[in-house]
């Protein structure tokens, strides 16, 4: 398996490349404008030094690639407020209308959601959803869609934002979201992925 991390050399994007040391093939595309290749030292991962926004070189760095993890962001308040287009192209906010969403959910495999808006907007579409919920429950707010799984602890104190508190909880210590692992998505991820790859290209 190859993955492929833009902002790779970012702060988050770093702890990505080290969770998949022995566990995939590690490329990372980052032009380095707040990121450090020191982050990466130590690391068995292929850097290609570069902005995302470049198409011919995202088009090459995503070749033979499984999983994308798109971390690349503008990450000064100040210099986003400078250059908000550019800012927004990163971050693909604002970048794609809703139609091209539908069409970006039409032509992938599974979406990954801390956030149950796109699940329920992906069930138009035939893509495979996992959503994450900690403090909210999958009974009320999960996708109906027949392709969408809720990942859900189940511990004793949640959902505990609901319409009666406001959806405001006292909670400083979200429990409910640290007891979903990286390995627990992550199994879901595959075990979807591999049965999508047998289905559309026979093996
Ligand atoms: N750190 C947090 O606590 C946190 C929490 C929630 C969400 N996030 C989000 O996660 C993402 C990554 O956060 P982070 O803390 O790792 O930020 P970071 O600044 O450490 O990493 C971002 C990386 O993107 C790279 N980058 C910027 N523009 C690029 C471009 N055009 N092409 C390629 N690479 C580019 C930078 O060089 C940097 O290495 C951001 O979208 C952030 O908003 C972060």
């Amino acid at each position: 398996m190859r993955i492929l991390i833009t902002g790779g050399a970012g702060f988050i994007g770093r702890h990505i490349a080290e969770h998949f040391q022995d566990r995939a093939e590690v490329r990372v595309l980052d032009n380095l404008r707040g990121g450090f290749k020191s982050n990466l030292s130590g690391l068995d991962c292929q850097l290609i030094v570069g902005s995302i926004l470049d198409r011919d070189l995202v088009r090459e760095a995503i070749k033979g690639v499984d999983f994308v993890f798109h971390l690349a962001a503008m990450m000064s308040v100040q210099e986003s407020v400078q250059k908000p287009n550019e800012c927004a192209e990163i971050r693909l906010a604002g970048k794609t209308t809703l139609r091209q969403v539908l069409v970006l959910y039409t032509r992938s495999a599974i979406l990954v959601t801390n956030d149950s808006g796109p699940a329920h907007f992906a069930s138009m579409t035939p893509i495979h959803v996992v959503t994450l919920f900690g403090p909210e429950t999958p009974a009320l707010f999960a996708a109906r869609s027949p392709n969408a799984i809720a990942l859900w602890a189940g511990i004793a104190c949640s959902p505990c934002v609901n319409a009666y508190n406001n959806r405001q909880s006292v909670c400083r210590n979200n429990l409910c979201m640290q007891a979903i692992t990286v390995d627990d998505v992550f199994k879901e991820v595959t075990g979807i992925y591999d049965s999508v790859k047998t289905t559309t290209f026979g093996n």
